[in-house]
């Protein structure tokens, strides 16, 4: 075809005409098979394009989408609680938490330190630090945290729960939270930072019991 091209301009323009029906029922013979051939070539080939560009598209969509790890309180137990009266109301016990940090991504979740609060209403009754760590690629990592609860009366007063209330029912309703931060890493390529849920639980302190009911999560 090149050649052909390459020769056209010398040629008269009857040969031109002529060599151009020529060229034209070559296609419709033994050349047109073989076009035909090539073209169902290019149609697979981009097919096949086609097909493996959607598959690369499915992959890093799944692969790539970061969300947000699960963390969650598993439990509660109360370890030493001495509490006062409701005249002299005082708190002084070892909440031992069993938080859960799940990752669903295709990359390890890096969480920096961060703080376990404990809050009697409004009021923060005891803050504890977790250190940072890692969860690996799908997998949940269990952080057992002991959290110290010194409390009196004082600091109970300041709440815009009342405490007399609460401990003349011998049930104090107590808050607890934490909030990860970090980095998800996803094969090398991509970091992305993560706040990952917010932890907010409620639960009553059973006076009586010394033990932890209705604990409820957000
Ligand atoms: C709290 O309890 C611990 C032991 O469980 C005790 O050593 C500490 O003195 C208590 N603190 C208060 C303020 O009562
Ligand atoms: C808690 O609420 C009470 C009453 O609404 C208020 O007087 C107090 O300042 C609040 N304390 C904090 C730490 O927000
Ligand atoms: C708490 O409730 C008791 C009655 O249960 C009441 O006498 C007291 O004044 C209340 N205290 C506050 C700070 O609201
Ligand atoms: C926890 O959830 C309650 C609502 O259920 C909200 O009032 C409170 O501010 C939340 N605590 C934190 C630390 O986000
Ligand atoms: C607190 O615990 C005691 C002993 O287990 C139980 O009898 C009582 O019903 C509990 N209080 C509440 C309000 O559930």
């Amino acid at each position: 075809m090149a050649e052909e091209n390459q020769n056209t301009p010398l040629a008269p323009p009857g040969i031109y005409q002529r060599s151009d029906e020529e060229s034209a029922t070559t296609t419709m013979k033994p050349g047109g098979s073989r076009h035909k051939k090539s073209n169902k070539c290019v149609v697979y080939f981009l097919a096949a394009v086609v097909v493996q560009s959607a598959f690369m598209l499915i992959f890093a969509s799944i692969v790539f989408r970061v969300t947000k790890p699960d963390v969650k309180l598993r439990s509660v137990e109360i370890k030493d609680l001495q509490s006062g009266t409701p005249q002299s109301p005082s708190l002084n016990m070892t909440m031992l938490a069993e938080v859960t940090v799940q990752n669903k991504n295709f990359g390890r979740f890096e969480y920096y330190n961060s703080v376990v609060s404990v809050w009697f209403g409004n009021v923060t009754i005891s803050d504890r630090s977790i250190d940072g760590g890692r969860v690996k690629s799908r997998k949940t990592n269990v952080i057992d945290v002991a959290v110290a609860v010194r409390a009196d009366g004082q600091l109970l007063s300041e709440s815009d729960r009342n405490i007399s209330t609460d401990f003349s029912k011998e049930l104090v309703q107590l808050s607890i939270g934490a909030e990860l931060r970090g980095k998800v890493h996803v094969m090398k390529i991509l970091k992305k930072s993560i706040r990952a849920q917010l932890m907010n639980c409620t639960m009553n302190l059973n006076l009586t019991s010394k033990a932890i009911q209705d604990l409820l999560c957000r």
